[in-house]
């Protein structure tokens, strides 16, 4: 699959690398991420985002790179997945505002019908938040809040993370086995 990854400045900088390094070598994956989420990566998880990119096969866009591949809907990938989602890249989704190539990759997505998931990272949620993800919710992207499950017992973060991701990956029809499976 083609997959373009949108990473803003919201804290949860853990699941885009979790999900980056989960698919980097099975499918073809399009990075951007906005200023504060390349310092949000470093400040959380203590690891320069460049380097993390280097160690990865992906291809990065600058986020001001609008000339990049995954700006047009003349590309065509199999889903578009921002995460962490902070709320002004929400807000600028929901209204079609594409000043960046994180909010105009998400745009291309629900203009071409392609999948969309959005991992909203905020709490509490105002009521613009909420107005914005029903906005989304309504445009056919699916809003997938970084909530944790304790049905599952999860020992540690990285159980926490790996549902989260395991959950996100479902959603755009990759199997996995990253969490344990409800099975009544
Ligand atoms: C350490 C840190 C953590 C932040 N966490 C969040 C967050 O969880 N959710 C959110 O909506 N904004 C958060 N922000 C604020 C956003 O980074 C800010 O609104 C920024 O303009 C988002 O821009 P971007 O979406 O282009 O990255 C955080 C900022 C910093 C510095």
């Amino acid at each position: 699959m083609k997959i373009a990854i949108g990473i803003s400045g919201a804290s949860g900088a853990i699941y885009a690398k979790r999900l980056i390094e989960y698919l980097h070598n099975k499918h073809e994956l399009y990075v951007t991420a906005s200023k504060y989420a390349i310092e949000i990566f470093k400040s959380e998880l203590n690891e320069d985002f460049f380097d993390f990119i280097a160690s990865n096969s992906v291809k990065y866009f600058h986020n001001e790179d609008m000339h990049s591949l995954i700006a047009s809907g003349s590309f065509k990938i199999d889903a578009c997945i921002i995460v962490p989602c902070s709320m002004k890249t929400l807000s600028a989704i929901a209204n079609g505002y594409a000043d960046s190539l994180l909010s105009r990759c998400a745009d291309v997505a629900l203009k071409e019908n392609r999948k969309l998931i959005i991992v909203p990272r905020e709490t509490p949620f105002s009521q613009i938040h909420l107005a914005n993800m029903l906005t989304l919710s309504k445009a056919g992207a699916l809003i997938v809040p970084p909530n944790p499950a304790f049905y599952n017992h999860p020992e540690s973060i990285d159980d926490i993370v790996d549902f989260i991701v395991g959950r996100i990956l479902d959603l755009i029809g990759i199997n996995n086995s990253l969490y344990k499976k409800w099975t009544g």
